[in-house]
């Protein structure tokens, strides 16, 4: 017996020598032999890149799908620290329509205390635009407006918001509205339309921020009133009051 503990000893010892010289290399800046490299190095993930296939080995149940995973629900994005805007990106409180919702596959969603199919969207008029329109900054709103609805909108509603997009002008698509004949939807309704869709008009959530809604909030209500945003030199709202019931249409002004 007490030679096989013996044979044991000299065999684990002469494993444990082995290893500690085959561990060190000539090169100061390596690690020296790794036992669990994936450990030291783990495989970076990315996102949008099809792990069915990772040095060498092949994973079938994951070729071709999507390795982004979804944020979890709620989730705010990470907006910096500006309070305002951090408030303005928390997650909306309101609930698509029970009918969108059916029509654009928003599942998920208790309707219980919603029986109205456009309870919600009414409710969204009280909504007012957190984005304040000064003196200071409606220049860089607008500009930024523009940017986004050139980019996301345009070809639906047109260059001038009166419906008639080169999507609609090749006859490709019909019933989108000039937006002069909604001038009486309130800010949040409008922020909500574009949020989760509205009729034929998909949702934009997924495209851009709550913040650029509001801003394209303020540059849709430009094509409503030109005068909107506009401000006299004691820094007073230039804009007439249109139709539009929202008090998107009384612009701050600047702090002094
Ligand atoms: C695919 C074409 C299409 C695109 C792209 C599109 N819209 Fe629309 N939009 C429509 C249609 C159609 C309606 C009319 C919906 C209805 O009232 O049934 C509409 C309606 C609206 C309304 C009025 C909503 C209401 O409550 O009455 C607003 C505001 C609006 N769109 C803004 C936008 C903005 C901003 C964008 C870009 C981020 C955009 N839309 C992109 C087709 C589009």
């Amino acid at each position: 017996m007490n030679k096989i503990y013996k044979i044991v000893g000299n065999l684990s010892a002469m494993a444990v020598t082995g290893l500690l010289l085959f561990s060190c290399t000539s090169n100061p800046d390596s690690a020296g032999l790794e036992y669990m490299p994936d450990m030291y190095r783990s495989p970076a993930i990315e996102a949008y890149v099809d792990y069915g296939e990772v040095r060498g080995v092949q994973n079938d149940a994951m070729k071709n799908s999507q390795s982004a995973l979804t944020p979890p629900k709620h989730t705010i994005p990470f907006v910096g620290t500006d309070t305002a805007e951090v408030l303005m990106s928390l997650p909306y409180h309101r609930l698509p329509s029970a009918a969108f919702a059916q029509t654009h596959g928003l599942f998920g969603w208790d309707f219980t205390k919603n029986a109205t199919a456009d309870y919600e969207y009414n409710e969204s008029a009280k909504d007012k635009n957190p984005l304040k329109l000064t003196a200071a900054n409606s220049e860089a709103i607008f500009k930024k407006g523009k940017e986004l609805y050139t980019a996301n909108c345009q070809h639906c509603h047109g260059e001038k918001g009166d419906g008639n997009g080169p999507m609609v002008t090749s006859g490709a698509y019909a019933g989108v509205p000039n937006y002069t004949d909604r001038a009486s939807l309130g800010d949040g309704q409008m922020f909500y339309s574009i949020y989760y869709g509205k009729g034929a008009m998909g949702g934009h959530a997924s495209l851009v921020s709550k913040k650029e809604i509001w801003t394209l909030v303020h540059y849709i209500r430009k094509f409503q009133n030109s005068a909107y945003g506009t401000f006299n030199a004691d820094g007073t709202s230039a804009a007439v009051a249109t139709a539009a019931p929202s008090d998107s249409t009384k612009v701050d002004a600047p702090k002094k």
